[in-house]
């Protein structure tokens, strides 16, 4: 039995989290955004995107990716992760921009790609738009 239940994709676990997290925003009816810091190659957005989107309760799914590979760790990033390393995670911007137009396709509005480093980010998110 447990070799059945064990996942065969990545992304399997994530859906099941995401599954949770559908039952405890249509529970108590919460509304809002999904934010993704390190959204690599939007993948899991996409995961979000469809297990979430059925509760109407997501007004935006938004990746944040700098799109350079991880930057290098700070001392303590790097002793709580020894196993990332600077550079790790690389993937060009054109690539998953192409996959999220392809894949969300009549739902792209509410789907916002940002080439950026999250923590130079000063701005608030307001409504469905990151800037
Ligand atoms: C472990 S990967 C994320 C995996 C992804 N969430 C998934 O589920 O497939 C971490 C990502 O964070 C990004 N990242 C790390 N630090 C960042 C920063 N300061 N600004 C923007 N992106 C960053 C890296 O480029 C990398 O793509």
């Amino acid at each position: 039995m447990t070799a059945r239940l064990d996942q065969r994709h990545s992304i399997e676990r994530k859906m099941r989290f995401f599954l949770d997290i559908r039952g405890f925003l249509k529970l108590n009816a919460i509304k809002g955004n999904y934010l993704e810091f390190g959204s690599f190659r939007s993948w899991t957005q996409y995961a979000a995107f469809k297990v979430l989107e059925e509760t109407k309760m997501m007004n935006a799914y938004v990746g944040l990716d700098a799109f350079i590979g991880e930057p290098p760790a700070t001392p303590l990033e790097a002793r709580h992760m020894p196993v990332m390393e600077s550079g790790d995670f690389l993937c060009p911007y054109d690539e998953v921009s192409k996959f999220v137009k392809s894949s969300f396709k009549m739902r792209a509005q509410k789907v916002v790609t940002v080439s950026k480093d999250f923590q130079n980010i000063r701005r608030p998110l307001r409504s469905n738009v990151l800037v």
